[in-house]
């Protein structure tokens, strides 16, 4: 089967990324992989007027089957009808690592794809990337390279050590590649132990204080790259009170430690035009979850726990846009 994205009511990332590129806001990057969290997205951007990134790991394709969620997204565009006035939706492939996949995405629907070649060579990683925005680029679909390696482990997505984006070497790959934005690497990492303790240091409330992102190289992408549109990946923040959640309620999550909420507002402010979080979504629904089977161990209907865990995150989603990202009344 071979569907535009436009024929569904989905935008590429384009203008939305121009406009947040201008403005000195983010666009939210969220993933989803089953019904309450994408209803929770949908809820929170419309409710906020914010453009939206949908987005589609490996790992959600694998749980849930990418066909399956490719439809969920254009029932999506029409639930933000229904809820409020429409809001831009694109719905994006996080992480693609070949061709074949890029392509497979773009032929059912999507209107965006991630090729991420950051593990390969620079050379292998400018090829990859030319073949896919080649082919791409004939459906109007937008791309999103990689330069830099992330730190971090995580289901599908791992990197034992992360290698800071080289700004000397983005021009010469986005010229030779003609993508449409680029992730690059200043510090933030996939999952919610971005940081170990001994990396930190500690405030006077003995608080872990992660070392800030590398605003110098983040300023020097800018400079050689002028109204580029950039992309952190890895930008949760892993918020204290919600794993403290978890953990009063019989979980077990040590040392996370995130992105601090100013960094990333700073990061806004700058070329940085979408924002990826998906592990606090995770982390909000365990903990809403948590709570319900601990305080109400009769409960069994998947809905009066499920239906918890999608308030929180919707909670979490507008805080995100509203008060880090400055997506909203931007739709
Ligand atoms: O970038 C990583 C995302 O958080 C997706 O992870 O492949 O486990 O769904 P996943
Ligand atoms: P987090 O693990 O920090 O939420 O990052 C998600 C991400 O980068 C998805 O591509
Ligand atoms: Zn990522």
């Amino acid at each position: 089967m071979t569907v535009n994205y436009k024929e569904i009511g989905l935008v590429n990332t384009k203008e939305i990324y121009a406009k947040a590129v201008g403005g000195g806001y983010a666009i939210p990057g969220y993933n989803f992989n089953n019904m309450e969290q994408l209803q929770a997205i949908i809820m929170a951007c419309s409710e906020t007027k914010s453009p939206v990134v949908l987005q589609i790991s490996s790992g959600a394709r694998k749980y849930a089957n990418q066909t399956l969620l490719r439809y969920m997204a254009e029932g999506a565009v029409e639930y933000s009808k229904e809820i409020g006035d429409g809001i831009p939706i694109a719905l994006h492939l996080d992480h693609g690592d070949t061709f074949e996949l890029c392509k497979s995405c773009i032929d059912l629907g999507f209107s965006s794809v991630m090729i991420d070649g950051s593990s390969h060579p620079y050379d292998e990683n400018i090829k990859l990337t030319k073949r896919v925005v080649e082919y791409a680029h004939q459906y109007d679909v937008t791309v999103e390279g990689e330069l830099g390696v992330l730190a971090g482990i995580e289901d599908e997505v791992a990197a034992g050590k992360s290698t800071y984006t080289r700004p000397e070497e983005v021009q010469d790959f986005v010229e030779k590649t003609n993508v449409d934005s680029l992730a690059i690497s200043i510090g933030t990492s996939h999952g919610a132990n971005k940081f170990t303790p001994e990396q930190c240091r500690k405030n006077e409330a003995g608080e872990y204080i992660p070392p800030p992102l590398k605003f110098d190289i983040l300023k020097e992408v800018e400079k050689r790259l002028p109204g580029f549109a950039i992309v952190l990946h890895g930008s949760s923040s892993v918020p204290k009170d919600i794993v403290k959640i978890i953990n009063d309620n019989g979980g077990d999550i040590k040392d996370a430690i995130g992105i601090p909420e100013e960094q990333l507002r700073k990061a806004a402010e700058s070329a940085v035009c979408k924002i990826n979080i998906d592990s606090d979504g995770r982390l909000a629904m365990t903990a809403a979850v948590r709570k319900v089977f601990n305080e109400k161990p009769e409960v069994f209907d998947p809905r009066k726990y499920l239906g918890p865990a999608r308030e929180s995150l919707k909670e979490l989603y507008k805080h995100k846009i509203t008060n880090v990202l400055g997506s909203n009344n931007k739709a």
